[in-house]
């Protein structure tokens, strides 16, 4: 992908290169970042500079929609086989939509084996490495140590998880480990049980090739040749915690006897969103499934349990339409030297609950934090990946100031950060931390203060009762001091956490004080330019 896209912005590419090519692009944005949809547009603008026809309208998905993609998906699929009918007059078959009542057959071929595995049998070693993934080949860890860094009553739970990494796989500080995550073990085994399945009963999972080339997919799963444990198969490399897709429950309904049944997944998975009769307004299809599927985040197993389709639906479809598991990021928060056979994490556990309050657990933080270091036999398949943050090059013992800007969660690449600057006393460094409060969810507390030349500056938020104080407060505070960093000394900014609207807010109050207090900058051109060059670094989640 990064290569096509540096090939495309080569300057010796003549300007009629692609003259040959009709496209249309569809983004897949979200609307609370501040390059909404910025990779859609520029692909958009680079193609036509190269020659290409843009047939049909440019879709920018926003996650942020109601309807998330879909809500712009829709209307930009109405009319696209007429648009590319009209580009492909003479050449092509004609194009259409799939026949509502048309099953396509699934991509996948499932052989149940004459033999079930035996206890040990594990084909984790052969999960394929995500995109960006350093090792191809995945390393099966462990949880060594897990500790609550909230206090008991705080209503986040925050873990600092220890994995092992005895084979000494080396990180830079700023690296992201990735964790197949592990499907929670309960309802998978229900699932299986309602399934009719054997957790122990081993497959043969090929794909069907003749069919792909009809449905030209991308994400194809490649399984063990040998055969694969259906446990093992649900628990870690299917995404069955999901909410099913609008074609999933579509596919779903095409096995369901019940007729009622079978139509409100059929009305699920219609485009209708809102009709009106006799001028009431009845909300129907897209809004049910979205109320029902998305909002309430209903598992795939939930769902199929809830429609009682379980043993009559094929499993090529399920795995076809469940996809891969995605493996989550994590900022790594120790540096690699201080301890080669470990592999740090800070993280929060993601616990909420829905509008029908209905209680909820992220697939893999939950997981994570539930395992009894001393007791736990879990295997923890994870591969490394290289972080967008960098400490630029020491010499002599010394960089550029360093600032880091790290809220909440968003100090675990900091925390590796100043291990690893810990070696360079000379090297000055500033970690602006916030949370909620200084007795509750003030990580690392204690660390900090090893270190003589970290210069620390906190902000908690539940501090005062009639003001909230964020970190851009404090760097708006510390006006002096920081711009002074910035502008005579080239300080390195480095922001990092979960998105919404802190690194906006931050990047704001780093223009602002430098404007204050030099009034002679463009200091909007300045941060800009920092952003391109890599004085200005940040990895938002
Ligand atoms: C580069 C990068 C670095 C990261 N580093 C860290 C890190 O250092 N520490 C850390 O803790 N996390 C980090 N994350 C986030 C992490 O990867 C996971 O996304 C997070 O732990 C949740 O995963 P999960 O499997 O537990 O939750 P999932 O099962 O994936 O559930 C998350 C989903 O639940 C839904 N959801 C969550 N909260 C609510 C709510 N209140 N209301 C309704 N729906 C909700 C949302 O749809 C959300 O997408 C990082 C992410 C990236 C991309
Ligand atoms: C690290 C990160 C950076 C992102 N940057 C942008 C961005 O600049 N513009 C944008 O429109 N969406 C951005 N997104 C949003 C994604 O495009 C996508 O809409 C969102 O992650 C939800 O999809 P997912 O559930 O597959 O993660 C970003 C997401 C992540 C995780």
């Amino acid at each position: 992908m990064i290569n096509s896209w540096k090939f495309l912005l080569r300057s010796d590419l003549p300007k009629n290169s692609l003259q040959q090519l009709n496209f249309s692009v569809f983004g897949l944005g979200d609307s609370s970042y501040e390059k909404f949809n910025a990779m859609a547009k520029k692909l958009t603008q680079r193609l036509i500079d190269l020659g290409a026809n843009l047939f049909h309208k440019v879709g920018l998905g926003d996650y942020q929609h109601d309807f998330n993609y879909e809500g712009e998906f829709d209307p930009w699929l109405n009319n696209l086989w007429q648009s590319m009918n009209k580009v492909l007059v003479g050449k092509f078959i004609n194009l259409g939509d799939i026949p509502e009542d048309k099953l396509l057959p699934p991509i996948y071929k499932v052989e149940f084996m004459d033999h079930v595995a035996e206890e040990n049998y594990s084909t984790l070693n052969q999960l394929p490495p995500p995109n960006g993934a350093i090792n191809k080949q995945v390393y099966l860890s462990k949880v060594i140590k897990n500790t609550r860094i909230t206090a008991e009553d705080h209503f986040q739970d925050t873990r600092h998880i220890v994995l092992d990494n005895s084979q000494q796989n080396k990180y830079d500080p700023g690296d992201i480990v990735m964790i197949q995550p592990k499907n929670n073990p309960k309802q998978i085994q229900e699932f299986i049980e309602r399934y009719g399945l054997k957790p122990n009963q081993l497959l043969k999972i090929k794909v069907d090739l003749e069919q792909l080339g009809q449905i030209c997919s991308t994400s194809v799963i490649q399984f063990p040749e040998e055969g694969i444990k259906v446990e093992e198969l649900f628990e870690y490399w299917l995404n069955l915690m999901d909410p099913p897709s609008r074609y999933f429950v579509k596919i779903l309904s095409f096995f369901v006897e019940d007729k009622q049944r079978a139509e409100k997944l059929k009305e699920f998975a219609s485009k209708t969103s809102v009709i009106t009769f006799f001028f009431i307004c009845f909300q129907e299809g897209k809004s049910e499934y979205h109320r029902y599927c998305i909002r309430e985040r209903r598992t795939i197993p939930e769902v199929m349990l809830d429609f009682l389709v379980t043993d009559q639906f094929p499993l090529a479809y399920l795995i076809q339409l469940a996809g891969r598991q995605r493996p989550r990021e994590f900022s790594i928060s120790s540096y690699h030297q201080k301890v080669p056979n470990e592999i740090h994490l800070t993280m929060a556990v993601t616990d909420y609950t829905t509008k029908f309050k209905r209680h909820k657990r992220g697939v893999c933080s939950s997981w994570l934090s539930e395992q009894d270091a001393e007791k736990t036999k879990e295997t923890v398949p994870i591969w490394l990946e290289k972080g967008t943050m960098k400490i630029p090059p020491i010499k002599d013992g010394k960089t550029y100031p360093i600032i880091m800007v790290g809220p909440g969660t968003g100090v675990a690449a900091f925390r590796s950060f100043i291990q690893y600057l810990a070696q360079y006393p000379d090297q000055e460094i500033v970690l602006v931390f916030g949370s909620r409060s200084e007795t509750k969810d003030y990580y690392y507390e204690d660390e900090w203060k090893q270190y003589p030349n970290l210069k620390l500056i906190t902000a908690f938020s539940r501090f005062q009762d009639d003001q909230k104080v964020y970190v851009q407060h404090k760097i708006r505070d510390e006006s002096d001091y920081l711009s002074k960093l910035i502008i005579e000394k080239q300080a390195h900014i480095y922001v990092s956490g979960r998105a919404k609207n802190m690194p906006k807010s931050v990047e704001k109050a780093f223009i602002e004080i430098i404007q204050k207090h030099y009034p002679d900058l463009n200091a909007l051109e300045y941060v800009m330019k920092a952003r391109k060059n890599g004085q200005y670094q940040q990895e938002v989640w």
